[in-house]
């Protein structure tokens, strides 16, 4: 079978995330992977780190891909793709992980002719542990989002939501990576100040936080649930809790992914 060129436009954190966990997978035989930056300090690094072409010519991606990743910064894609828009052909499949940017501006933008799938990874990615949205836009067929599925699907785990969500999904777990340091980093704090190193105190929190997200996703139950298995009458767990409730934990995260959520649709507008 022949290759299909894959040409992420983009190699920062997360092009070069989606470029290496291809290339470390089964699917990854099935692609020839190239890259574009801006600069040729980049490109060259790109060439170096991952041993795949790469340079700063976009035209030279859309004309001779079969898809194209979209993985740079939102505020550059719609100069990027008109640029290129003669280049775009109808049997291409433009994939983008832009945030905020919708299907309708990228269709519009790269000439309509394409097929568009809109995705929302997360920096876990980089290590195989992400979680991606996807959902499909103008021309793009079940064949595209199950291509879309399994490039992702290296990365971590995927899920199908309707674009109308999508800023909603950018705070919630595209974001969400630094909630979770920021608490990790805190109840690394707590560790140090009830006497242990903060080495061991990071790998408690860290651990303790991976530990119950398998759990969620492994049992399939309410996390409420999980809860009140760990929350002894009269034991230590409901204490914490009490402080957490008078902190009122719950209501700042809620808090955090709505600010994220209208920073996310500001950006579009
Ligand atoms: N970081 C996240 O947590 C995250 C999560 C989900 C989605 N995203 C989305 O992923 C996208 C990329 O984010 P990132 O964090 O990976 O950004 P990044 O590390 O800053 O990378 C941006 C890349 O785009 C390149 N670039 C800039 N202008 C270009 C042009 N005209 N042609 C070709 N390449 C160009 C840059 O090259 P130079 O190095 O030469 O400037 C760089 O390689 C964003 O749209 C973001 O919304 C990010």
């Amino acid at each position: 079978m022949k290759k299909q060129k894959l040409s992420i436009v983009g190699m920062g954190k997360m092009g070069e995330a989606v470029a290496q966990g291809l290339m470390q997978s089964d699917l990854g035989k099935h692609f020839v992977i190239a890259g574009t930056t801006r600069t040729e300090e980049s490109a060259q690094e790109v060439r170096d780190h991952l041993k795949i072409e790469c340079t700063t010519d976009n035209s030279d991606a859309f004309k001779f891909s079969d898809i194209i990743l979209l993985a740079v910064k939102p505020h550059q894609v719609e100069k990027i793709l008109r640029a290129n828009q003669e280049f775009i052909r109808k049997d291409q499949l433009i994939i983008s992980i832009c945030a905020a940017i919708s299907t309708e501006q990228l269709s519009t933008w790269s000439g309509g002719k394409a097929a568009i799938i809109r995705t929302m990874p997360n920096t876990p990615c980089l290590i195989k542990s992400g979680v991606t949205a996807i959902c499909a836009g103008p021309h793009a067929e079940k064949s595209h989002m199950k291509l879309a599925e399994s490039i992702f699907g290296e990365l971590g785990l995927v899920t199908t939501l309707e674009e109308s969500l999508f800023d909603g999904v950018t705070g919630l777990s595209g974001c969400g990576p630094a909630y979770m340091y920021l608490i990790i980093e805190a109840l690394s704090e707590a560790g140090v100040k009830v006497g242990i190193s903060r080495r061991q105190a990071t790998v408690l929190a860290a651990q303790t936080m991976l530990g119950a997200a398998k759990m969620v996703l492994d049992r399939e139950e309410h996390p409420a649930a999980l809860k009140d298995e760990v929350t002894t009458p009269a034991g230590c767990t409901i204490d914490g809790l009490m402080a957490l409730e008078e902190g009122k934990l719950r209501v700042t995260l809620i808090k955090a992914v709505l600010a994220a959520t209208k920073r996310s649709k500001l950006m579009r507008a």
